[in-house]
């Protein structure tokens, strides 16, 4: 069963805990949350303290997805303020070994997420140690950007590659992804799908989540 994560980044941030409440309700599996630092992205959403914040509104798993110049320095704080997996860029980390069994040493996921113009082959040795891969269908730092198409071939390269060493890798994507995109991803061998303003668009968060799962039928 494929899940739907609403990336709270295209969320109403005037009305951020009534949006999760109301994504929950709605049925999303996960609350995707981007942290952007204005400097490995062009772009600076929020950090810690609004994690912190919204950690008691809900038992919902949360994938951090750190766009973050040196990951390392923030993973403690970040599994604190209750990440449940934590995805690094591996454009942004020197260490990467390291990085992955930081996270794992913490208890919760560990992800490596790919800008669309790295190969999946970086992750050759890595594999085995990690939950998840983020591939990322845009260039990161801004929700509402067009889907980039050749990122399907990352996702069924991937797979391919995780079949033998980690068959139950999760596979997630993440920008652009929308009632016309969906299923191609899915059928690419997405597991999870990141969806930002195709769900908080117009406000209409049920309708739009369940707008998703229908365009997979
Ligand atoms: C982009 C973020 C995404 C973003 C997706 O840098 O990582 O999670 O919110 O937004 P949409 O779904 O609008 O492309
Ligand atoms: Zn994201």
């Amino acid at each position: 069963m494929v899940k739907i994560a609403p990336s709270i980044l295209s969320a109403d941030f005037a009305n951020l805990g009534r949006d999760i409440t109301k994504t929950v309700e709605a049925g999303a599996d996960w609350i995707h949350i981007d942290v952007m630092d204005g400097s490995f992205v062009p772009n600076i959403s929020f950090g810690l303290p609004v994690v912190q914040a919204i950690r008691p509104l809900t038992d919902k798993f949360f994938d951090v997805h750190l766009m973050i110049v040196n990951p390392t320095n923030f993973i403690d704080a970040f599994v604190d303020a209750g990440a449940d997996l934590i995805n690094f860029h591996y454009e942004a980390e020197v260490h990467i070994d390291r990085a992955v069994e930081m996270i794992k040493s913490r208890g919760v996921k560990a992800g490596i997420t790919l800008n669309p113009a790295t190969p999946v082959s970086v992750l050759k040795y890595i594999l085995p140690k990690l939950d998840m891969v983020l591939i990322m269908s845009v260039n990161p730092g801004f929700g509402g950007q067009s889907f980039i198409p050749y990122t399907l071939d990352k996702v069924r390269e991937l797979r391919e590659m995780a079949a033998e060493v980690n068959p139950s890798l999760l596979i997630e994507i993440d920008g652009g992804m929308s009632c016309e995109t969906i299923k191609s991803a899915v059928e690419a061998g997405v597991d999870v799908v990141v969806a930002g303003s195709a769900v908080y668009r117009n406000g209409k968060i049920t309708e739009n989540i369940t707008a998703l799962r229908d365009s997979l039928k």
